[in-house]
């Protein structure tokens, strides 16, 4: 079950690591495991059978053809701006692996060639004895549009597709790991402020037209993104003032599509 990561150079970030050959969500079996952990731990796997994605929805990663891997961060702290940090790690890391711009969809969806490539879901866990966070990261890597067509999932997309690299799905959750560490060290140490202009520079939506949607889909605003608060939140100009938007409450579109 131990994984043993051979490109991870993270000290503290992916250790242990388990590799775990099918499970129905990555995410929940860290939960589950989250007390006898360490901060820093990994599971990571190719075969996910049921796994949660944002608002509800249902994010699966079958026949070693996506990475499915959740980290857990001891004590829980900061959710809103995890995710944040997460999506630059895996932008830094699949741009680096692969030679082709990965950027960032506020607040976490990776987005390549106008598809998404990656969902990341932070989830946290208050117990009385013990509090942390899960932060699950799906990559596709190897699926192909025919794949997605079945699925009905028309933003979806993979690495495969968009970057035309077949990549190893351990290799990219070490380099996902590596990338996180120095992040979520300044994260921790000195906050979010020294980050969000690297953040800002990798998210797609500052500066273009969004609609800010509801869970159910209605569009509660439109307007032009303008920044990215030092809580991790969008600021949206609807033409009458500034909203700030959190990510727990909304999604948005792009007004001439899904990015
Ligand atoms: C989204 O809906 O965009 C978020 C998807 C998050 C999926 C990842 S895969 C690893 C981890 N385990 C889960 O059950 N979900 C997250």
């Amino acid at each position: 079950m131990s994984g043993g990561l051979a490109g991870l150079t993270a000290l503290k970030l992916g250790k242990p690591d388990f590799y775990l050959d099918t499970i129905d969500s990555t995410n929940g079996w860290l939960k589950l495991h989250g007390t006898e952990l360490p901060d820093g731990a990994l599971c990571w796997t190719g075969n996910q059978t049921r796994g949660r994605g944002r608002l509800g929805r249902e994010w699966n990663a079958e026949k070693g053809q996506a990475l499915a891997m959740s980290l857990l961060f001891k004590p829980s702290y900061e959710t809103e701006l995890l995710p944040l940090i997460c999506g630059m790690a895996v932008s830094q890391a699949l741009s680096g692996m692969t030679g082709e711009e990965f950027l960032i969809k506020w607040p976490n969806d990776i987005i390549c060639g106008g598809l998404k490539i990656c969902g990341i879901l932070c989830e946290n866990s208050l117990l009385e004895q013990d509090s942390f966070a899960v932060a699950g990261i799906g990559v596709n890597l190897n699926q192909t549009a025919d794949d997605f067509s079945k699925l009905g999932l028309s933003n979806a997309g993979s690495v495969g597709m968009t970057a035309g690299v077949r990549l190893d799905i351990g290799d990219v959750a070490s380099e996902i790991v590596n990338r996180l560490e120095p992040l979520w060290l300044t994260l921790r140490e000195e906050g979010f402020s020294p980050l969000l202009e690297r953040y800002s520079d990798l998210c797609i939506n500052i500066g273009k037209d969004v609609c800010v949607l509801s869970p159910d889909g209605r569009v509660l605003h439109k307007g032009r993104a303008v920044g990215i608060s030092p809580d991790g939140r969008l600021m949206v100009d609807d033409g009458s003032g500034i909203i700030s938007v959190s990510s727990g409450e909304v999604s948005i579109r792009g007004l001439l599509g899904y990015a």
